[in-house]
Order: C-alpha cells, then sequence, then structure tokens
C-alpha cells in the first residue's frame, strides 16, 4: 500500500494549512509537520482538501458506444475531475436492465480501477416505459444496484411509476425520474420561450418537467418510497420541490454544472453543442438552481456528461443528439458559478459534490469527514489557478464540450481512490 503525504492543505479550505498523512486507504495522521517517512510527498501548499468526487449521473456509453466514450476513458475523465464514484446510467446499447450487464459494468470499472463505478439499473424493460425490468435481481446482483432510472427517458405512466416506488422501499433503493412528459414535449428542440420562438424550435415547456416532478413528489410520498430528481432546470421545480421536502417527502435532487451556467441565449450560436435534455432555460432558471443549490432546496451537483459522436454533434440542431461533456469541467463551474459569487464556501462545495450524493445513494465509504481513520477518497483542488478548457485535450473520446475556449477557475491537482493517486496534475496516475 501507498503512502502519500499531502502537505500544507486546508481542508474543506478552512483554518491554517496541515499536513495530511494517507496510509493503507485511510487519513493515517493530521497535523503541523508530519515526517514523511518513505511516503510520496504531494506538495500542496495553499491547496484545498475536500473528500473525492461523487457523480450520480453519468453517461459512460459502454457497451454499445465505445466510439464516444468507454467505461476506462469515461474513469480516466472521472478521475481528472475529482470524483471517486461514479454512477453510470442504463441507457446503453445493450441497455443495463438487467444483472448480466449491469455485472459487466461493475466489472469493467474495476477493471479501469480509476473510480468507482456504479452501475444504475433500468427502471423498465429496455427503457421502453412498459415493464418493470428485475429491480431486485440487480439489487442483489454483484454490482448491488443502489440506483434505478430509465434516464434519457422519463418513467411517464403513473401507475408504473407507482409499482417502481413501491418495489424501490422494499430494496432500499432510490428510483431517479428523468422529469418530462413526453406528450408535452414532443418534437421539441429547446426551451420553450423568447430565443425558441425567435428561431422556430419547437419548444420544451417547463411545465412538462415541473408536472412529471410533483405528480411523482405525491406518489413517492404515498409509498414512503424515496425519489431521486435528474437535472432539475426549472424555477418552478424548485418550489415543488421546497413544498415536498417541507411535508416531508423523501424527495432529493441534482442539478447539473450547464443549468448553473448556461442559458438559453446560446440558442443564437445555433451550435448544437448546447442542445441538451432538459434544454438550458431562462437566465433566471440559473439563477434559481443557484439559489436552490445553496440553500439545499437542490441537494446536489451531477454531471449528466454525455459524450457523443462528431456526426451527432456536428449537424443541423434538429438532427443533433442532446448532451453534452461534464466530468472534468464540473468542479471550476461549481467554482465560477457558486465560490466566486460567494454562494458556497468549500465546505459547501464537499457538501454538494460529494457528501450528499454519497448519502443518496448509500455510499458509506465516499463523501466521508475529513478525519483520521477515514477512508481516502480524496481530492485536491488549487482555487487559485485557472485553465482554459480544450475539448481536444479531455480524456474523453467525445470532445463536446460547451465550454470551448473558456477559462476558468478552480484546478483539481490530485485524487486520490483509497489511498492511491489516480490522477496529478492533469495526468492518469495508474
Ligand atoms: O442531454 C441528455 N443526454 N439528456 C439525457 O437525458 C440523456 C443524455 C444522453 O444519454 O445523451
Ligand atoms: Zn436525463
Amino acid at each position: 500500500m501507498t503512502r502519500v503525504l499531502l502537505k500544507g492543505v486546508r481542508p474543506y479550505g478552512e483554518g491554517d494549512p496541515v499536513d495530511v498523512l494517507v496510509d493503507d486507504g485511510a487519513i493515517a495522521q493530521i497535523g503541523a509537520g508530519i515526517d514523511p517517512g518513505g511516503a510520496e510527498v504531494i506538495d500542496a501548499a495553499g491547496q484545498v482538501l475536500l473528500p473525492g468526487f461523487v457523480d450520480l449521473h453519468t453517461h459512460l456509453r459502454e457497451p454499445g458506444r465505445e466510439d464516444t466514450e468507454t467505461i476506462a476513458t469515461g474513469s480516466a475523465a472521472a478521475a481528472l475531475g475529482g470524483y471517486t464514484a461514479v454512477f453510470a446510467m442504463a441507457n446503453t446499447d445493450p441497455v443495463a436492465d438487467n444483472a448480466v450487464v449491469v455485472e459487466h459494468v461493475w466489472r469493467q470499472g474495476r477493471a479501469a480501477g480509476l473510480v468507482d463505478v456504479h452501475p444504475v439499473g433500468a427502471v423498465t424493460v429496455g427503457l421502453a416505459g412498459q415493464k418493470l425490468a428485475e429491480l431486485g435481481t440487480m439489487a442483489r446482483s454483484a454490482a448491488a444496484v443502489r440506483v434505478f432510472s430509465d434516464d434519457g427517458h422519463c418513467v411517464s405512466d403513473p401507475l408504473l411509476m407507482r409499482r417502481a416506488l413501491e418495489y424501490s422501499t422494499a430494496l432500499d433503493v432510490v428510483i431517479a425520474q428523468h422529469a418530462e412528459d413526453p406528450r408535452l414535449t414532443a418534437g421539441a428542440q429547446a426551451h420553450e420561450g423568447e430565443h425558441a420562438a425567435r428561431l422556430g424550435y419547437a419548444g420544451w415547456p417547463a411545465s412538462a418537467e415541473e408536472s412529471i416532478v410533483a405528480r411523482d413528489c405525491l406518489l413517492a410520498g404515498h409509498a414512503g418510497a424515496r425519489l431521486h430528481v435528474c437535472h432539475v432546470s426549472t424555477s418552478g421545480t424548485v418550489d415543488v420541490l421546497a413544498w415536498a421536502k417541507q411535508r416531508g417527502t423523501r424527495v432529493s435532487a441534482e442539478v447539473t454544472p450547464h443549468h448553473l451556467l448556461l442559458t438559453d441565449e446560446r440558442l443564437a450560436t445555433y451550435d448544437p453543442v448546447n442542445k441538451v435534455n432538459p434544454p438550458l432555460r431562462t437566465g433566471t432558471d440559473a439563477e434559481r438552481m443557484r439559489q436552490a443549490l445553496a440553500d439545499g432546496v437542490i441537494d446536489c451537483v451531477a454531471t449528466d456528461h454525455a459524450p457523443h459522436a462528431p456526426q451527432d454533434k456536428d449537424c443541423e440542431w434538429a438532427a443533433a443528439r442532446p448532451g453534452m461533456l461534464g466530468l472534468q469541467t464540473a468542479l471550476s463551474i461549481v467554482a465560477e458559478t457558486m465560490v466566486r459569487p460567494g454562494l458556497l464556501d468549500w465546505r459547501g462545495v464537499a457538501r454538494v459534490m460529494s457528501e450528499r450524493p454519497a448519502e443518496i445513494a448509500g455510499l458509506p465509504d465516499h463523501g466521508r469527514p475529513l478525519t483520521v481513520g477515514e477512508p481516502a477518497n480524496l481530492t485536491l483542488v488549487d482555487p487559485d489557478a485557472e485553465w482554459t478548457v480544450r475539448g481536444e485535450e479531455l480524456a474523453s473520446i467525445a470532445a463536446n464540450t460547451p465550454y470551448e475556449g473558456m477559462r476558468l477557475p478552480g484546478v483539481v491537482t490530485a485524487t486520490l481512490l483509497r489511498g492511491e493517486i489516480t490522477a496529478r496534475d492533469g495526468k492518469v496516475a495508474l
């Protein structure tokens, strides 16, 4: 087992710099002037030490679209982005709706060895929204699936959603909903509003998200089940979540970095790199996302990392697939939108990028306090450094980042998984 000494770091960005000794996969010692002995030393003067990030919403594309991402390349992107655990969505080909596929994804993740890859199981067979998948078999498989989602599709049939929520209570798992009433978004290309109207794109109304979230909160309350709302994008959804939480519903929610920063003004570029589902919303919605993340109505940040091939993105808007890369830029977008304006301090970043997502998914070894004896799943961030995003330089096979050429604050300088360095100074370490 490697011994690593992190020198001069500030846990949660608080207090005087200390040294942190990592040994045998755990935090062994925290204090001033620790003798390195034979440990590998990372000189990190003034850098912020955080618990390793946990992403509840990643598309790794394997099996099926290994031309855009593999579990290995996506794991590299995750480690470089400061992640120690990611949840791989089920909309692969074949769909992860059975024990064979989820175990395959889990094993490939272990083989890559850079980040804990937890497969998400599909809620319905083939994501078709007709018949429940065998949730129990996936939960009991070697992959021990704890999060189920048809992401990319909404479980829109209320009876099927009710049954999924009811089963989930017996299995102690969470149902993560992609909230989009398909009857209200048929043919939609962009947020229904001023910009879509001007360009002649069919609109995706905010109410198509809000009505499903309201319905599902009621169904989850009735079943006593845990609901997780994927990629919240509208101000009205925040109102619904606040209401549901206040009445005791077991609901959690995530927001993507892109919905914190970008708005539907990007439509004017005509560049499909900005096409995503749910679509980029108004500036008022983005501001509400930031506020709700700060005050806890939205629990956490999840990337919705969605690699796409050039032929599926460098085409006309209507033909392009929705989605954008997110793993390697998430921390910087959170630094830009939340830390810089003072909406979150670094302890708050630990909460929304590590602690809450780990709690929601029931991961016992991630999102833990930075104290002696805890597992060394750690991320080091240089808060004062900046970098310029270049899609071609990211570890993903696809390059569809909406932040191309942007200069962003916050650089992940090292990531440790169970005490082993997985990424350091922009390079994967294994
Ligand atoms: O933009 C999106 N891309 N939203 C989704 O729900 C699915 C995802 C994908 O798989 O590309
Ligand atoms: Zn989705």
